[in-house]
């Protein structure tokens, strides 16, 4: 690859595209890195404020279902590389509106291919297309096992069915058209800059604001939690050194039951709160299920561990308290995100 090479990431403005921009703009001086993103309700460009001025950083507007503009922006630009993250991301959102999830995880990720190979027209020497996705492409895991690399796919929600069908045809692109390409498939993220409609910051935001934590069925459902600046660093990790057409696995060897990870952020919330201890506890209803949700996720991460020498660098109990001193010093953020249209999709999935 070379040294001042110009790489697209998609869904950077997003919370784990912003976390991948600054990570490359800081670390790479050299690489021109341009960030292109529709600005959706998950998109927000308060999360690049501090790298927004550097010389290396672009931002581009724009939305990968428009397939002539893609093209446009990849003749003007001749991107070399892509980091792939932009996608409609959230399991309930998709269950409400499937076909959004169709026109920008399927169409938008077939624009992409189709502008870098005619762009690049078969002479891929020093390129990559580097799709992220998601451990959810492979169904769920009854109470023990771990999902592996060659475990087969078995989406459930529209959102993972979604997702499959992106990976399989960035192989299929690869395999046919011998593009060079690169898929990593990665646990639940939890950070900073995370939109509050996902378990993490959803709850923190209501233990804050003292309204009801709506736990979905028994709340006997298991996740692998993994700090969002580890899941950058890992695909910083394989854009440089991984091998083309392979898949890579990431996660955080950290699997918890959603009860029990709510109830250790209720603990810790009423202390940074100055809570008794408890009080955040009583705000847990247990609500109607999500539909087809998935029992349980955890990842066999040994690949990248032992190819690529990546391990997550917080450990849980880190992680979940820079999170949370995160969301508590940036309550202005929370507001802004949560005023409007956020409103809307609350009351559709929780009345
Ligand atoms: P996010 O919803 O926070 O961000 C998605 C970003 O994509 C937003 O900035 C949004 O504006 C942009 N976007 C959406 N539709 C677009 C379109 N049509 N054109 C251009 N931009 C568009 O998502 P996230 O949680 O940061 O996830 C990023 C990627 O990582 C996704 O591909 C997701 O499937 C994958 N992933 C997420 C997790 C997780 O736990 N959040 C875990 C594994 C993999
Ligand atoms: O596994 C990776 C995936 O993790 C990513 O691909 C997705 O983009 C990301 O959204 C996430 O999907 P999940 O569905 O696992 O995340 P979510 O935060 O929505 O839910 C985590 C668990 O918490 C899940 O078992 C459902 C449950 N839950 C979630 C919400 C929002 C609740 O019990 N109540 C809730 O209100």
């Amino acid at each position: 690859m070379k040294d001042n090479q110009s790489i697209l990431i998609t869904g950077g403005a997003g919370f784990i595209g912003s976390h991948v921009v600054r990570l490359f703009v800081e670390k790479y001086p050299d690489y021109n890195i341009f960030n292109l993103d529709a600005l959706t309700y998950a998109g927000n460009l308060e999360n690049l404020k501090d790298i927004e001025s550097k010389s290396n950083y672009t931002f581009l507007k724009a939305d990968i279902t428009n397939s002539s503009l893609i093209n446009e922006l990849f003749e003007t630009y001749k991107f070399d590389s892509v980091i792939h993250l932009a996608a409609e991301s959230h399991v309930d959102r998709s269950i409400l509106d499937p076909l959004a999830f169709v026109k920008t995880n399927v169409i938008g990720t077939m624009n992409l291919l189709n502008a870098f190979k005619n762009c690049w027209k078969d002479q891929y020497q020093g390129k990559r297309f580097y799709h992220i996705s998601t451990d959810e492409v492979y169904g769920s895991l009854g109470h023990t096992g771990f999902f592996t690399e060659t475990t087969a796919y078995d989406p459930n929600s529209p959102y993972s069915a979604s997702k499959a069908s992106s990976d399989h045809f960035v192989r299929a692109y690869g395999e046919t058209y011998g593009m060079p390409y690169v898929i990593s498939n990665c646990s639940n993220n939890y950070g900073p800059n995370q939109f509050p409609e996902k378990l993490i910051p959803l709850f923190i935001n209501n233990i804050i604001n003292n309204k009801s934590l709506p736990v979905y069925g028994d709340g006997n459902y298991t996740r692998d939690w993994l700090y969002v600046i580890d899941h950058a660093i890992a695909i910083d990790t394989i854009f440089h050194k991984g091998t083309n057409a392979e898949t890579y696995n990431i996660g955080g060897f950290n699997e918890w039951k959603n009860i029990d990870l709510v109830k250790l952020l209720c603990h810790l919330m009423d202390k940074k709160l100055g809570r008794q201890v408890g009080t955040s506890e009583k705000l847990i209803t247990f609500v109607k299920d999500r539909p087809g949700h998935d029992l349980r996720y955890a990842i066999d991460a040994s690949k990248i561990k032992n190819q690529l020498g990546w391990i997550p660098s917080v450990t849980f109990e880190q992680g979940l308290e820079k999170t949370i001193n995160w969301y508590l010093n940036n309550e202005s953020w929370l507001e802004s995100v949560t005023s409007g249209t956020y409103q809307d999709y609350y009351k559709k999935q929780y009345t």
